[in-house]
């Protein structure tokens, strides 16, 4: 939601800049600017549309500077056009500013400013922002790093921010609440960014900016960090452990498929060290000090969004059935305006792909009030949800890119399916003999994966006949259920085709109205407990002359009559069949969106990590 990237050094910024919004560009892509400071100018450039568009725009043009920022920007104030892309300078046009995130209380500020002769030009809560700082720094005679901090201290919202003075080449002053800024540092030379992606191919030190936290970067000087109530900070330095290759498509045409394609290595990445020799005590190291209280928990909450919230419902079935804990599971958005009753014996997982989605995080704060325990499943390191629980668990599946998520989903269900078995170990809930099998099947689950990804073709040529298909439905009983929203999820992110998913005997108390020879309707029907009432629903469909598309178990005959197209899959115990029966929904999303001529990997109006409510 917003990438913002910075430089300062001794080497031409533009460069920098723009390869570092290529990597930051999954956050938002309405529209993209930057501005370099150089020969005592700011060369300011920007425009609607992606990073590209602002490269054709930017050539010609003068970009000569070895101090810069740029932004790729997902609208929230204004329209995505020109005049509201950032950077946005301060009315003398002195300073110059990034921002990610949203001021709340921006009206406010503006109609100060504007009874003090203010004038704005575009319709962002930033223009205002970096007025304010201007407006402080002219009648308080303060210097920059201080301005930043007053203004700061009069804004309500959440913030990742830089900022450029003109006079000031020697520094740039980053600040951020809510939205991540990570700075990385080599020798005498400062970057900075949304993520540690555009980082990692400079340096491998990095330092987390804090909340209310305000940097100064200044080349050949050391870090300096001070708070919003001004009190000096000692930065706390990371060694990076992403490595540069995993940012690159390496062949693929998209990251999305790239990503698919991964699966086999992230599932077992995210095992690995997890499972012991003798492949009978799952431990996980993150989580063993809450251990007790996981165990002891009345009930577990699960609070996430999108993909991660599916992610959440497959393990509200693997808690209650191995485990035998009481499970809810939340929208985070919907959870923490609703004055939900928490004990302080609950247990709250947080999932979350990329660790800052806000309303996951503003749930979390609000859990921890009432003395919850809160664990963490994140994949980003260091990320903010990743620091705000108590403890937690990484997945592993390395750098995401691919707007639409796949093998975080199956990283995040692979780990809370570990957690499910070791607390049900511990518990004694579960017989030892299917404790034993489920541990040795899930060891086999990348290799199965491997088999499902050689449908490849099989796959494109069925996505082929849909291609146009104006809707699709989803259904799926049990474990199936989140499968099936997943699977209508990735459909209509990326491809735009409405699509719903539904529990397959919910069907008929609504869906089934809508079922006639256009309907493509995809069962995810592999061998399960409730593999013979999902027969009758296919019937149900078959009767009503739906079109079936039917995911099943290697050999299945019974739904072969039935389908007008099947897609045979390896068998496994049913509770981990999400993490095989998601992948031919992954690729039939893929191949249809591709087909389409949609951008895969930066569909409309979505972004990657949503550090807005
Ligand atoms: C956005 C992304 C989804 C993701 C969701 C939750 O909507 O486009 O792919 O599932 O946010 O994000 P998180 O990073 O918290 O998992």
């Amino acid at each position: 939601m917003c990438g913002i990237i910075g430089y300062i050094g001794r080497q031409e910024a533009y460069p920098i800049i723009i390869k570092g919004l290529q990597r930051l560009e999954y956050r938002g892509y309405d529209s993209a600017g930057i501005a370099v400071l150089g020969d005592g100018e700011i060369k300011l450039h920007k425009c609607k549309g992606k990073v590209a568009d602002l490269q054709k725009h930017v050539e010609g043009k003068d970009v000569s500077g070895t101090v810069g920022i740029g932004h790729t920007r997902w609208a929230t104030h204004g329209l995505p056009n020109d005049v509201n892309a950032h950077p946005h300078y301060s009315g003398s046009k002195s300073l110059v500013i990034i921002h990610n995130g949203i001021i709340e209380n921006y009206n406010t500020l503006r109609k100060g400013l504007e009874k003090r002769g203010y004038k704005f030009h575009s319709d962002t809560d930033t223009e205002v922002l970096i007025n304010l700082v201007e407006d402080i720094q002219i009648n308080e005679k303060v210097e920059l790093p201080e301005a930043v901090r007053l203004a700061l201290s009069k804004v309500v919202g959440a913030y990742g921010i830089v900022i450029l003075e003109k006079d000031n080449p020697d520094y740039i002053i980053a600040a951020k609440k809510g939205s991540p800024l990570v700075i990385g540092i080599n020798g005498k030379e400062f970057y900075l960014a949304s993520d540690a992606t555009p980082i990692v191919e400079y340096t491998k030190e990095v330092v987390y900016l804090e909340d209310e936290e305000i940097a100064v970067l200044e080349y050949g000087k050391d870090l300096r960090v001070f708070n919003i109530e001004n009190v000096e900070k000692t930065p706390y330095f990371h060694e990076l452990e992403m490595e540069l290759e995993q940012l690159e498509k390496g062949g693929f045409d998209h990251f999305m498929l790239k990503e698919i394609y991964e699966q086999p290595r992230s599932v077992r990445d995210s095992m690995r060290g997890r499972i012991s020799l003798d492949k009978s005590i799952v431990a996980l190291g993150g989580i063993k000090n809450y251990e007790q209280k996981i165990l002891n928990a009345r009930r577990i909450i699960i609070i996430a969004c999108g993909t991660s919230w599916h992610a959440g419902l497959v393990a509200e079935y693997l808690f209650e059935d191995l485990a035998r804990i009481p499970v809810e599971v939340e929208y985070a958005s919907e959870f923490r305006y609703r004055n939900p009753v928490i004990y302080e014996d609950d247990v709250i997982i947080a999932i979350s792909q990329s660790g800052e989605t806000a309303d996951t995080l503003a749930a979390i704060e609000m859990a921890k009030e009432v003395g919850a325990t809160i664990i963490g499943v994140c994949n980003v390191v260091g990320s903010s949800i990743a620091r705000a629980t108590h403890a937690g668990s990484y997945t592993h599946a390395g750098p995401e890119i691919g707007v639409a998520s796949t093998k975080a989903f199956t990283a995040q269900v692979t780990v809370l399916t570990l957690m499910a078995l070791s607390i049900a170990n511990k518990k004694g809930t579960i017989p030892m003999n299917r404790y034993n099998q489920l541990v040795y099947q899930l060891e086999e689950i990348p290799n199965k994966i491997e088999r499902v990804l050689e449908l490849n073709d099989k796959i494109e040529a069925i996505s082929s006949i849909f291609k146009d298909s104006l809707n699709f439905l989803y259904l799926g009983r049990g474990y199936f259920f989140p499968v099936a929203l997943e699977g209508a999820l990735k459909l209509k992110e990326i491809s735009y085709i409405h699509a719903e998913g539904y529990p397959a005997a919910e069907m008929k108390h609504g869906p089934i109205a809508l079922i006639d020879e256009d309907m493509p309707v995809v069962f995810i029907a592999p061998k399960a407990s409730s593999y013979e009432k999902v027969v009758s629903n296919i019937q149900e469909v078959k009767a009503r002359k739906g079109v079936i598309i039917a995911i099943v178990t290697e050999g299945d005959e019974t739904v072969k009559e039935l389908a007008d197209y099947i897609i045979e899959i390896p068998e496994s115990d049913e509770a981990l069949m999400p993490l095989i029966s998601v992948i031919p929904l992954q690729l039939l999303s893929y191949h249809i969106a591709v087909m389409r001529g949609c951008n895969v990997d930066q569909p409309r109006n979505l972004a990657k990590s949503v550090t807005v409510e």
